[in-house]
Parts: structure tokens; sequence; C-alpha cells
């Protein structure tokens, strides 16, 4: 299938569409279609990108608690971000009121350029929403229980069975169709969900806990469908499990205790939290290591010498001899600076065989734990 993928605005009868447009197997209109419409714009590139998600100052009390608060944050169009943070943080609380199922306190949520409370109906059309829990309705089947939301969404009826044969290949759902829903495993039902949540077409995918319950083969697939889904769509994916985050989304928000505390992208995060970068180097000196004595303990001071004048580096320390006259040293350095090409040239100078030189990656489950507090 060819993808269109530029700015453009097109005038779609009274419908403008602004931004990035991409055109793929399950939105609506045809290549053949698109071609037909009347002369369209192409904008100059880069285009204003306005936020498809807005969220400013947004606060949520429930009488004496505070589970969201003063957080801002803006998703692009065709993002996929996860919002990463641990149990009671505020995700789903965010979600409910960014999906229009509860008032903020104060501050505002736009969706598309839509106010939540004022234009609710518009915001909830751009918004497909696979809440925690999804409710589904047990007794009917899957087909039916799509037909349902289908009209429940207001799709309009020439175009419902189509829809549902799109959403079935798209979620992998063509062997359960016809089966009653309570029947189904945990996997199918959650498949389901993530039909039903984008039945009516949305711009937007808000999936909250979506592989909480699953199977590790199970988790595996749901992870794929989101990634594919994600192509086409902006996707907000909440979770409090890192690695389901590093794995899908293009950027990440870390929330503790209802607020904002880090955002980025993996490597963005990692390389904020870690205030050193730590260096692994292992080499042996122009005529190896003296076997033992004062010989091995000058040659050794002096490399340790050699590390210590290097600028940018901080704590040189042996921390094991090993075969061939060779030694294994760690360096602290500043994360900020790439100190790699300077630790060579500096062996190099100094005829050291480098038998290994490598950097030490933070993980972001150290700048996790180090930015959020434990369950409540
Ligand atoms: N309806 C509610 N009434 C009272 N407190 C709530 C309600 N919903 C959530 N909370 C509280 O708000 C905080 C954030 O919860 P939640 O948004 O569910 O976090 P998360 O989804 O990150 O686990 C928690 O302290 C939770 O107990
Ligand atoms: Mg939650």
């Amino acid at each position: 299938m060819p993808t269109i993928s530029r700015n453009l605005v097109v005038p779609l009868g009274s419908k403008v569409m602004q931004g990035k447009f991409t055109k793929g197997a399950s939105q609506g209109t045809s290549l053949q279609e698109l071609s037909e419409l009347p002369a369209f714009h192409v904008l100059p590139h880069p285009l204003p990108r306005t936020p498809m998600i807005e969220v400013a100052h947004l606060t949520k009390c429930f009488g004496p608690i505070t589970a969201v608060r003063d957080l801002s944050f803006r998703v692009r169009a065709g993002e996929v971000v996860g919002i990463l943070g641990p149990n009671g943080a505020g995700k789903t609380t965010t979600m409910r009121v960014l999906t229009c199922y509860l008032p903020a306190t104060s501050g505002e949520v736009k969706v598309g350029g839509f106010d939540a409370v004022e234009h609710s109906l518009e915001v909830r059309r751009r918004i497909g929403y696979l809440p925690e829990n999804a409710p589904l309705y047990g007794d009917m089947t899957v087909r039916d229980y799509l037909r349902f939301m289908a009209r429940v969404r207001r799709l309009a009826a020439r175009l419902i069975e189509r829809r549902i044969q799109e959403m079935t290949a798209v979620c992998g759902l063509q062997a359960v169709l016809g089966r009653v829903i309570g029947e189904l495993s945990k996997g199918y039902r959650q498949r389901v969900g993530l039909a039903q949540a984008l039945i009516h077409e949305p711009q937007i995918l808000i999936l909250d806990e979506p592989t909480s319950g699953l199977d590790p083969n199970q988790i595996a697939e749901i992870r794929q469908l989101i990634k594919t889904l994600g192509r086409e769509r902006t996707v907000i994916l909440c979770t409090h499990i890192l690695p389901e985050v590093s794995m899908t989304c293009d950027r990440i928000l870390i929330l503790s205790n209802g607020g904002l505390v880090a955002q980025g992208t993996t490597e963005e995060l990692s390389r904020q939290a870690a205030g050193d970068a730590v260096y692994h180097l292992t080499l042996r000196p122009p005529q190896g290591l003296p076997a033992e004595g004062d010989g091995r303990h000058a040659a050794l001071g002096e490399v340790r010498a050699k590390l210590e004048a290097m600028p940018g580096i901080r704590r040189p320390e042996c921390l094991e001899t090993i075969d061939g006259g060779r030694a294994r040293f760690r360096v602290s350095a500043d994360a900020a600076r790439d100190l790699g090409e300077e630790l060579f040239r500096l062996a190099v100078e100094n005829g050291w065989t480098l038998s290994e030189l490598r950097r030490e990656a933070v993980s972001l489950e150290e700048v996790f734990s180090r930015l959020t507090t434990r369950e409540k």
C-alpha cells in the first residue's frame, strides 16, 4: 500500500485537514479518491505544528487528595508518547480528564485545538480510549459488540460493516468474530478493546496499562499491535512498566505524585539523569605489566596519573589486572562530553594497547527510580 506523507492542507468537503497526513491501509479515503479532490495547497515546509494535545496547568483534586497537580505537556500529531509513573502517580486521572470523563479542577485541556469542556463532543470524536479495565459486554459476540460501539460512536451506518472488517484485520480478530466476548482469552479481549477504541477512526489513541494481566506472549503481541497502530496515529500509552515505554514510544513523560518530573527520549532521559558517565578501559602498557613487585606498582601508578591528568576525567581506578600484562581501569567523566576519542588518543600517545574501551550506559531503570517515589 503506498503511503503519502507530507505536510498539506486538503479541503475535504467542509472539513479541512491540516498537518502531517499519512495515508495507509486502514483509513477511509482511497488514493484514487484523494487524487480526485479539488486542488490542494502544499504548504511551505515546515508547517507550523500545532500540538494535537495540549495540557496546561492541569490540576485534579478528589476532595482532600490532589491526584494531578499543575501538569503541563504537549503531544504533536503522529507522536507516540509514553506516560510512565508508579501506581498512584495520576496517569489514569489525567487520561480521564483528557477523554472528558472527568472535569478538571483547574487548568486547560485542548485536543485538536478544541477545549475539553466547551467542545467535549469534538474532543471525544478525536479520541479512541482503551481504559485500564476495559468494560466489554461479556455476553455479546465480538461482531455484535463492535457494531454496537460503532453506533454508540455515531459512525454512519453505511460505514459500519467496512470499518468492522478493517478493525478485524488490523487487530487480528478474524478467528473470534462470532464468539462471545466473555469466553475469550485476556489477550483477545484486549484486541477487542483496541478495535472498539478505534472503530470511529479517531486520530488519537489513548491506552491505559494495555498489557496488565496478560501473559508474556500476549504482551509481546499487544506491544507489536500498538507499534503498528502508532504508525498512523497519535498515541498516548500510560504504564508503570518501564520497558513498555522504552520499546514502543518516541518520547516519555515521567509522572510522580501527580506532577511531571522529566520528559524526553529514552536517551535524553538517561543522559539527563546521569551526572557521571563511566568508561571502562582494558589496556596493556608498552612492555606489559611486570608480573609483580615495585615495577608493577609503578607501571599502574603511571597509567593512573596519565588518566587523571586528562581534562574531564575523574577518579581513575584499577579494577583488576589480567593475563598478558593487562589492566582494567574504570574512570568517571562528565556525562555531557563524549571522551571516547580522547581516551583512545591518550592510549596511542602512551603506547598502550587497548583491548577494551566502552562507555557504561546508565539504565532507564535507574533514571526512573531516581525520579519517582515508591508506590503509595
Ligand atoms: N475517584 C477517585 N476518588 C478519590 N481518589 C482518587 C480517585 N481516582 C484516583 N484517586 C487517587 O488519585 C491518585 C492518582 O490515581 P491514578 O490517577 O489512578 O494514578 P495511576 O493511574 O498513575 O496509578 C491516587 O492517590 C488515587 O488514589
Ligand atoms: Mg492507572
